[in-house]
């Protein structure tokens, strides 16, 4: 299985920072890295982004609405994200779950609309640090898996993302260790419920403070399927030295 290094951009990057999909399109072309890689920019950045790219790289959203079209302003359905360019997109971030409300049932409804689309869906779960603290982390992440993960997974239509909420954006990561516990929960999750063929195939990836110095004792863990990045996607010059980092461990 290769691994998976996703950027989200979140809310940053306007058409400056395009230079840095070409910076990263022309490392990845120099020295083919041993993963698939993967940016999700700003919506208004996806079509040029991926003109940018020309299948040198995916490029993928950050949310989409659950239904095709109709009268939901401000919204991008899943469809218009894939007319755009995108391949994937990011459902049920914790920024996602935390500021927009976003349940558990409707990060599912998400997941399926992107599947229609042909998209591949990037399932976001984690715990919040009192979560961990009080001994829940295992409980809460399969919680989610059994509610906002839709019947019908596939190894190539989703990725798991474990994101520790605690962990994102703070420069905190858990031990390899504690990875390794979570992961290895989650497989058991996946193979449960979607059998030894694509719930062991699917990709678990790792997100919350991932970087160059912490990126390669990450990437080589068991059950860690790659990575997504959220800060240190912003630079090409980071961004290069995580994907470099990956091996072909799943
Ligand atoms: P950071 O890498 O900035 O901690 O963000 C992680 C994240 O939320 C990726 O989706």
């Amino acid at each position: 299985m290769r691994q998976l290094i996703a950027g989200n951009w979140k809310m940053n990057g306007t058409s400056a920072a395009l230079g840095e999909i070409e910076a990263v399109c022309e490392m990845v072309t120099a020295r083919p890295p041993a993963c698939d890689v993967l940016i999700c920019p700003p919506a208004t950045l996806i079509a040029r982004a991926a003109a940018q790219a020309k299948g040198r790289i995916a490029i993928g959203g950050q949310d989409c609405h659950a239904q095709v079209s109709g009268a939901f302003t401000g919204d991008i359905s899943a469809e218009m994200l894939k007319d755009a360019g995108a391949s994937a997109v990011i459902v049920g971030h914790s920024e996602r779950r935390q500021y927009h409300g976003e349940t558990d049932a409707m990060v599912m409804a998400k997941a399926q609309a992107a599947w229609r689309a042909g998209l591949m869906a990037i399932i976001c779960i984690g715990e919040t640090e009192a979560q961990r603290v009080a001994g829940h982390a295992l409980h809460i992440c399969s919680g989610q898996i059994d509610n906002s993960v839709p019947d019908g997974l596939t190894a190539s239509n989703t990725a798991i993302a474990y994101e520790p909420v605690w962990a994102i954006g703070t420069g905190r990561t858990p031990t390899s260790q504690e990875i390794a516990e979570v992961h290895d929960h989650i497989r058991t999750c996946l193979t449960k419920r979607f059998g030894k063929g694509e719930g062991a195939a699917t990709r678990i990836l790792y997100g919350g403070s991932m970087k160059p110095s912490n990126a390669a004792e990450i990437l080589a863990i068991s059950n860690v399927g790659g990575g997504l990045i959220g800060g240190a996607s912003l630079k090409a010059q980071d961004f290069g030295a995580i994907f470099n980092a990956s091996s072909a461990n799943p």
